[in-house]
């Protein structure tokens, strides 16, 4: 699903931008501060209808401005498809795909399936199992567009549950909100378990390049020790401890993905660089399952490329992205930064100062 034109009114310091892109492979460059990432973020807000930098809107308008208008084609099967997006100060929201206005900004996400890379990006590692939750959901949502209603569903029933809690006296009076509740979570649970069981053989293929040196055990955890108990007798016998304590602590709210190398969790064994690649190896495993199985191209976003990771890892990552089949942006202070690292033509955008010029097709 490769966008090939872009027009941005507003975004950040990008005042003005009208861009046709390369199918495959894009290179930003650009000095600091001249709006590289500025471009990336406003690809991502087509995509996801919200920035990964800010969730306010007021710091993403250009300074003096009243609103920022986003405009795309995307391209799937030989059909195009054209999204508008607009956002004022006042919060106003107006969205408009082929022409047809919705006021929901989550239809953004199947027209477009985005990963984004940047320095921070080990937080998926490093951080709370919320972002490792994400990334599973990221994959089971295009295999099953129904996923996130039912999620929504599980987290509206959670609430109530939880609010039950505080005044019931006995488990029975929480069984109306339990039996619809473990249904749920049961499929979703099965859903999650099963695309990381398909994801895992293609992250253990890139690994085995990206860094062969170590073995890594992976691990999903559905939110509970599901071998032995189903989810409701674990409700059963925690509910003196889930009162007591104001919340429901097993469920698909706490599942995770667990990452150890020997008896140690990943983050306390690699480097800040070696994690950087376990996390490109995560993000372009779900790119071409996304590809292979749901048959739908991923738009690629990698901020500052060269951070972090040496020439000859570049030149390994730059095979499997190339291998991966996602449409690539990429930024980079200078163009040289990505000498000889792809084989493909690429398209060059330099950024001076939010102005965006368009070099051709190079290498
Ligand atoms: N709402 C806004 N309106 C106008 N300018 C803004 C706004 N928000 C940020 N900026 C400016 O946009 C510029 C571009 O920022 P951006 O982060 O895109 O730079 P960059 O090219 O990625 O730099 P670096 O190489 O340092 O990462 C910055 O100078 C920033 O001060
Ligand atoms: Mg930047």
């Amino acid at each position: 699903m490769p966008i090939s034109k872009l027009i941005i009114h507003d975004f950040r310091n990008i005042q003005r931008a009208h861009l046709h892109f390369n199918k495959k492979i894009n290179v930003i460059t650009g000095l600091n501060g001249s709006g590289k990432t500025a471009l990336l973020e406003a690809i991502y807000f087509l995509g996801l209808g919200r920035s990964f930098r800010s969730h306010l809107t007021n710091r993403i308008i250009a300074h003096e401005e009243v609103e920022f208008i986003l405009f795309a084609e995307i391209e799937h099967q030989n059909l195009q498809t054209s999204i508008g997006l607009k956002k004022t100060r006042k919060g106003q929201s107006v969205l408009k795909i082929n022409s047809c206005i919705t006021t929901k900004l989550s239809a953004l996400t199947l027209y477009l399936p985005i990963q984004l890379i940047t320095p921070e990006s080990i937080s998926l590692l490093s951080g709370s199992p919320q972002n490792r939750r994400s990334f599973i959901d990221w994959g089971v949502f295009y295999h099953d567009p129904q996923f996130y209603k039912t999620w929504a569903r599980i987290k509206r029933l959670l609430k109530q549950r939880n609010a039950a809690l505080k005044q019931c006296k006995t488990y029975n009076e929480l069984r109306l909100w339990d039996n619809e509740l473990c249904f749920l979570s049961t499929e979703i649970s099965e859903q999650r378990q099963r695309y990381f069981q398909q994801l895992t053989p293609l992250i253990e293929n890139t690994i085995a390049d990206f860094l062969p040196e170590f073995k890594i055990k992976m691990s999903f955890f559905c939110g509970w020790d599901n071998k032995n108990k189903s989810l409701q007798q674990y409700f059963i016998d925690n509910f003196n401890r889930d009162k007591q304590l104001g919340y429901t602590t097993a469920g698909p709210q706490k599942a995770d993905v667990r990452f150890k190398i020997g008896a140690y969790p990943l983050v306390d064994v690699l480097s800040r660089g070696q994690l950087k690649l376990f996390v490109y190896a995560l993000r372009l495993a779900q790119c071409l399952f996304l590809n292979k199985v749901n048959k739908k191209q991923c738009v690629l976003l990698i901020d500052d490329f060269s951070s972090e990771l040496d020439k000859s890892k570049q030149q390994i990552l730059a095979k499997h992205i190339t291998q991966s089949d996602a449409q690539l942006f990429i930024s980079v202070i200078q163009e040289n930064h990505i000498e000889q690292l792809f084989e493909q033509k690429y398209s060059v955008f330099h950024v001076k100062h939010g102005k965006i010029t368009n070099t051709d097709s190079t290498n």
